[in-house]
């Protein structure tokens, strides 16, 4: 692999960590109607270890978001490439995320999501970088608080690559690898 990747949390500490944040589900959605609603693309390998280690009747829908175009910067630009293939009124909705920075895509998500009258909604992320947070968002079951860098693997990208790292590495390269 490239010297442009450096490890920052181990497979190991993915698992364990992941494993914690579904046994808390687990806890508090007992006897609830529960939808996990998956955020492409970024969110694929923690939705896949996620689930497996929720032990409740749940269901899984997916909502394709892009916010950056090929840069590290976001852009503040949200666009539904794809939608749920299923209503959400009266569900328990908990959306997977693979990272909350600004929180410019979470806040455009949660008031679509709203519109469609579930009975709740919470936040499940992966990753939250505080330091570039511009909007408060509440992330009921957050996996890593991590520092203001780039990060990829373990789902997230860079211009599409790096989704299949099994570890979160720190992107040290300046823009996409040519
Ligand atoms: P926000 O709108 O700034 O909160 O950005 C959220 C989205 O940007 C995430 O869902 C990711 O898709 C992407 N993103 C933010 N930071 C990173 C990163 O360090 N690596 C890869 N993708 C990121
Ligand atoms: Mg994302």
């Amino acid at each position: 692999m490239t010297s442009n990747l450096e490890s920052l949390i181990d497979a190991e500490a993915l698992h364990a960590r992941v494993v914690e944040l579904g046994a808390a589900i687990t806890r508090d959605y007992a006897g609830k109607d529960v939808v996990l609603i998956g955020v492409l693309k970024g969110c694929i390998l923690f939705l896949a270890d996620l689930i497996r280690a929720i032990d409740l009747p749940i269901s899984v829908d997916f909502l394709g978001l892009s916010s950056y175009a090929g840069t590290t910067q976001s852009t503040g630009v949200v666009r539904i490439t794809s939608d749920l293939t299923r209503p959400i009124d009266g569900k328990h909705v908990l959306v997977v995320e693979d990272i909350v920075d600004t929180g410019l895509t979470m806040l455009y998500l949660l008031e679509n999501l709203q519109t469609r009258n579930p009975k709740s909604i919470k936040i499940c992320s992966l990753l939250y970088k505080p330091e570039n947070n511009k909007i408060p968002i509440g992330i009921e079951y957050l996996g890593f608080e991590i520092p203001n860098k780039f990060v990829v693997g373990y789902g997230l990208d860079i211009d599409e690559r790096y989704r299949n790292l099994p570890y979160l590495a720190e992107w040290k390269g300046s823009g996409a690898e040519e």
